[in-house]
């Protein structure tokens, strides 16, 4: 226990740690990965850092470290036990092509006992047990061994513990090493340990050996330069630092809990209680989400976005918070946080206002669901004995107008209905199913390829993107961009429709650059030097102090990681195939090149 520590300092101590050891540290990218379109967040530190572990020159160096913000859904549901959360911070630390797992090993081990007081003796650790694609990892054992960890403290275990990525179906992989250490409470019995999985020993870090890119075919290819790519959660560090059993008892929580008590008057609002937990960590993530341009809506990101609001509005709901509140968590979540992450700050108002307009659009449509309720009940005549509800449309109630089950209960009981709760149970999973399938298949595919039709589309967007300045509006940015092997899609700032002349207009315009057979040129310097030369940058606080600039002849000049086109003339012929709105204020455009 550090008494003396807290997340902000555990973030300066993790860099500097880092820095002293080499690494340059760059800035946490955005919530939503940017060209990536299999999958809608980004999940971990290495995520927006993929091209550059297959092996493209990060201008930065070979040594990186930052914290990245990640958001994972697949727990959604286990939110509120001590350390299940949807959104957390992850501190890492790459070499990409450089060190390897004596270095990595050493310093993680250097970290965690001189900078952060853990004892050897408190640290078990995981070693890959080796199988067909990959051998045991003696290596990594000896090289724990060497630093002062006993056997009996290593472990060795299979591809299901021991091998991270890829983070999608294809790209890079490896065996890794993870570092554990355990809370206050008894063993579970004498074979306790990281293996048995009773919440004793808790994960803090993992450190990945990334020699392999898992190909499409399933093989297991060895990467020309090996890297490390390692994880340790902000939340869960901060937890053991700070003494407290759950991530919801560190400093990060605890003034969301005393904003939720004084707007629910309810003193049990706190961090024990499952719903107060559930408020907290959703609207963190919301709040988050936010700040990076993702709105309230009914597909992809903005849904997931909308499911955490409203979860947390019903939550708040049983707390007795019936008013609308969210805005007023948000100040708070933007107050802790803002100093680290000052696009916080920057986007507080929109943050604001897109809270109070869905808990405003919720409220009206549980108002709706009211309506319908009662329409139900008023359809069974009064000599029925058994009064009930069925789990169907119970389960309507939730999914149409997001009626939390407790109230429809709540409400039953009050007309003297019951609620056929294994029959809501029953459509929920084979609801659940259905969405699983849909999810399934959006994260299926693997990380964004990196193929020449990618980058011919990638060139692409950044003419479209200059072309509709050009030709539409001075004031114009990219919004979202999102490319598969087929298409590219391009969210801009714009209120109205574009006119099918003003389509035109745009295409033609992309077109005449590429019959021009312009250059494209990649220059790297300092981000400074990139505002100076006019070059349009994206996702202001993604950058380090070194960034790529394209520029394709004089028309376009843009911030940007590639891969690129080497001349215009390659990508084809470009066709807009479709413009719709992405969300309020937001046009979005999807386009081919037709070879
Ligand atoms: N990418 C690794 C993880 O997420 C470090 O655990």
């Amino acid at each position: 226990m550090r008494p003396d520590m807290n997340a902000a300092k555990l973030r300066r101590l993790y860099l500097d740690f880092f820095k002293k050891h080499g690494h340059a540290e760059i800035k946490s990218a955005p919530l939503v990965p940017e060209n990536d379109p299999t999958c809608l967040f980004t999940t971990a530190g290495m995520h927006p850092l993929v091209p550059y572990l297959l092996g493209q020159k990060h201008p930065m160096g070979t040594r990186l470290t930052d914290v990245q913000k990640c958001l994972r859904t697949n727990d959604i549901d286990e939110v509120g036990d001590p350390f299940h959360m949807t959104f957390f911070e992850m501190l890492g630390n790459w070499s990409l092509g450089d060190y390897f797992k004596q270095e990595a090993i050493s310093m993680s081990f250097e970290f965690l006992t001189k900078e952060l007081g853990f004892k050897p003796e408190e640290i078990k650790v995981t070693c890959f047990a080796g199988d067909e694609n990959a051998p045991r990892d003696n290596e990594a054992a000896g090289i724990w061994k060497s630093l002062g960890i006993p056997e009996k403290n290593i472990y060795f275990l299979g591809k299901e513990d021991n091998w991270w990525g890829p983070a999608g179906q294809t790209g890079p992989c490896g065996p890794d090493t993870e570092i554990f250490v355990p809370v206050d409470r008894p063993d579970c019995g004498p074979d306790c340990s990281p293996k048995c999985g009773c919440g004793k020993w808790v994960e803090i870090w993992n450190n990945v050996f990334m020699q392999y890119n898992k190909t499409a075919e399933g093989k297991f290819e060895p990467l020309a330069h090996p890297n490390v790519d390692t994880g340790m959660g902000v939340e869960r560090v901060t937890a053991f630092l700070e003494g407290v059993p759950s991530a919801y008892q560190t400093e990060l929580f605890q003034p969301i809990f005393a904003k939720l008590q004084e707007l629910s008057g309810n003193a049990q609002a706190d961090h024990i209680n499952r719903s107060a937990r559930i408020v907290a960590e959703h609207l963190r993530a919301a709040t988050f989400l936010l700040a990076d341009g993702v709105k309230p809506g009914n597909v992809d990101q903005g849904y997931v976005l909308r499911r955490l609001i409203r979860r947390a509005i019903r939550e708040a709901r049983q707390l007795g918070r019936t008013e609308p509140f969210t805005s007023q968590i948000a100040a708070v979540i933007i107050a802790n946080y803002c100093e680290y992450y000052p696009e916080l700050k920057e986007h507080e108002a929109v943050i604001a206002e897109e809270l109070d307009r869905e808990e405003k659009q919720f409220a009206a449509a549980l108002e709706k669901g009211t309506r319908e309720f009662n329409k139900m009940i008023e359809r069974v005549p009064d000599f029925v004995v058994n009064k009930q509800i069925s789990g169907k449309n119970a389960f309507n109630l939730y999914e149409t107008y997001g009626f939390p089950i407790e109230l429809t209960v709540e409400m039953a009981k009050e007309k003297g209905f019951k609620v056929d709760l294994e029959g809501f149970k029953k459509a929920a999973e084979d609801h659940q199913k259905l969405s699983q399938a849909g999810a399934e298949q959006k994260f299926a595919g693997g990380l964004a390829d990196h193929s020449e039709a990618t980058a011919h589309l990638h060139t692409a967007t950044h003419l479209l993107n200059q072309a509709l300045r050009n030709l539409i509006a001075a004031d114009i940015h990219q919004c979202g961009s999102n490319i598969t092997a087929e298409r590219l899609r391009f969210d801009f700032n714009y209120p109205d429709k574009l006119t099918p002349e003003q389509l035109k207009a745009v295409e033609d315009q992309v077109n005449e650059q590429i019959q021009k057979d312009l250059p494209v040129v990649c220059e790297e310097m300092s981000l400074e030097d990139a505002r100076k030369t006019n070059a349009q940058g994206l996702f202001g606080n993604k950058y380090g102090e070194r960034v790529k600039v394209y520029s394709i002849g004089d028309f376009s000049k843009e911030i940007c990681g590639g891969p690129h086109a080497t001349h215009t003339a390659e990508l084809g012929h470009f066709k807009i195939v479709k413009e719709e709105s992405s969300s309020r204020g937001v046009r979005r455009i999807k386009a081919i090149l037709e070879k």
